[in-house]
This record gives C-alpha cells, structure tokens and sequence, in this order.
C-alpha cells in the first residue's frame, strides 16, 4: 500500500494560514489522541513560532487512557500546554479558558506593560483535516454563546467568535495536511480514518490493524470477536468473517466485509481504548 497527499491543496492551505497566523496570538493545535506524532503537520512549529502554543489531545475518548497521560507529560516536558479533550461529548472543553489564559501569560503581561489592558487574546484552531476541528469549535464556542444569552456572538467580517471577554476564535480553522516519508505514518492515519477509504486497500489495511492489535493489546480481537489470534494476520480476518457471518454467495467468506466491519469497530472504539503509536518511541 502506498499512500500520497495532493500538492494543490497543501500550498493553498498552508497560504491562507500564513495569512491568518499574522493576526493571532495562541495555535491551538487538534491532535488526534492516538496518534498524536503522526496527526502533527511539522511545519506548525515553524508556522507558530513567536506564538503561544496549546496542544489538545483530541478523540482522547478513544485511546488508552495510560498512553494520553504519558503523551501529556511528553509535550509538557516539551514546553507546550497541554489537554485532553472529547470534542463529541465535550470532556475537557471546560477546562480550556483558563489553560488559554495561562497559554498566554506572557503576552498579557507583555501587554499590560504597555499599559494596553483588556484586549482579548486571538486563537486559531488548526490541524489535519478530519481531526475534529470543527466539533471542537463548535463544542467551546456553543458553551461561550450561551453564557452570552441570546446574542449570536460572532462579529462581521474576519470572522472572529467571542467566546468571552478574554478570547476570541477565529471561526475558520487552518487545516494542516499530514506529511510523511515514513509510510507508516500513513498507515496509522488511515487506520483513524483520516485518509478515505477510496484510496485503499481495506483488506491490506484491515490486516496491518490485526497485527499491531495482536502485538500491543494482545487477546482484546480474541474476546471481541471469539477468534485464536494465529499467527497469521489473514487467517484472523478470515476468522472474523466466519464468527460474523461475512459470507459471498456461495458461502464463501467475505473478507471485504469482515474488514469493513473491523474497521468501523476499530473507528468507533468498540475495541476498547487503543493507541497506536507510545511516546517512548519518540524520545
Ligand atoms: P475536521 O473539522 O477537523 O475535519 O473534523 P470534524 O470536526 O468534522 O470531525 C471529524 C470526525 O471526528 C467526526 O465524526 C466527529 O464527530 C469526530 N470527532 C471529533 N472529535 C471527537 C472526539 O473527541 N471523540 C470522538 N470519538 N470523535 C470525535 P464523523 O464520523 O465524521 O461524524 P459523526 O460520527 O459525528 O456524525
């Protein structure tokens, strides 16, 4: 399997985003939880330098709880502000006010220095497409507006969300493509769903899930689906097929659907909190 991303888009993306990084003062960068190395674009540092950072752990509803902590502490060490979130359910959304306040410590008292006082700090949101950037705009900023009571709050023009007298968003998020050499990359980020399916082989991807699964959270596809866990990735699709009753006509096992099936499980965390990728391989 090889995977490639689309040069066109990439270059507007990343345009539009230098256009709008001039006018911020916080990056809040949306990571998925479970692969949190894989789902960074590198080029965000770069990007974001001079501004202060917070990095949310975002779907951390779905991966392994102990790996979150340790993927906390990895980025804290790192001198970025960390949070886990659940943008679906709004776990974690309560606390980041006051993370963005400390986020931005410095520039308020930079500010204050100049005797500038009381202007609110300007955030964007940015991350790889599908990451849930939207859900987590919408989360915070459904809360703001509420507290705010029936005004809309949001402001004509650069579109700018109040979520309070403190912050302000900007409503358009900058999406980062992935970028990898390493195809493993890929593979990880197809596994979460943030390469279509259209592009892959889902059998071959469906495949690759079991084996890391068999390694690192050995015995959970054993008691989901009632299989031996063999040796061999394949005979487990195939296993899985038959304890679901993936059958062609013919009754010849359908593999296809047994992945599909996989997949979407794997997707929806009906597998139990997984991970796939550990800080200690990245230190
Ligand atoms: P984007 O703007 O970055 O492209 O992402 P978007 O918000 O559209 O979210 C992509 C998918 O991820 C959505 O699922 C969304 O519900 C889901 N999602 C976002 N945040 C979280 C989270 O913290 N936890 C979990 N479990 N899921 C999250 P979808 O399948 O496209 O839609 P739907 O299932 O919500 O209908």
């Amino acid at each position: 399997m090889h995977f490639q991303w689309y040069p066109g888009h990439m270059t507007k993306a990343k345009r539009m985003m230098q256009e709008n990084i001039k006018l911020i003062d916080l990056v809040i960068e949306l990571l998925d939880a479970r692969l949190p190395m894989s789902s960074r674009n590198p080029d965000v540092d770069e990007l974001g330098k001079n501004k202060a950072r917070l990095i949310l752990l975002n779907k951390a509803d779905l991966a392994d709880e102990k790996q979150n902590d340790a993927w906390m502490e990895y980025f804290k060490e790192r001198g970025y502000s960390v949070v886990k979130v659940n943008s679906k359910k709004g776990g974690g959304i309560k606390s980041i006010q006051g993370v963005i306040q400390e986020a931005c410590r410095e520039k308020i008292e930079r500010d204050r220095k100049r005797g500038i006082l009381n202007r609110p700090v300007r955030a964007m949101v940015v991350g790889i497409p599908n990451v849930g950037k939207s859900t987590f705009i919408n989360s915070l900023a459904g809360k703001a507006c509420a507290k705010t009571g029936n005004k809309p709050g949001v402001t004509k023009g650069k579109q700018w969300i109040r979520l309070n007298k403190n912050v302000e968003l900007l409503d358009t998020p900058g999406i980062l493509w992935p970028k990898f050499e390493d195809q493993t990359v890929g593979l990880k980020l197809a596994f979460a769903g943030s390469i279509k399916d259209e592009l892959l082989n889902i059998e071959e991807l469906a495949v690759e899930l079991i084996k890391f699964i068999k390694k690192y959270y050995t015995g959970v596809l054993a008691e989901k689906y009632n299989i031996t866990e063999s040796e061999d990735a394949y005979r487990c699709l195939n296993e899985i097929a038959e304890e679901r009753h993936c059958l062609l006509k013919g009754s010849e096992l359908d593999t296809n659907k047994a992945a599909l099936l996989l997949m979407d499980d794997f997707r929806c965390g009906r597998l139990g909190r997984i991970t796939l990728e550990f800080p200690e391989d990245f230190r």
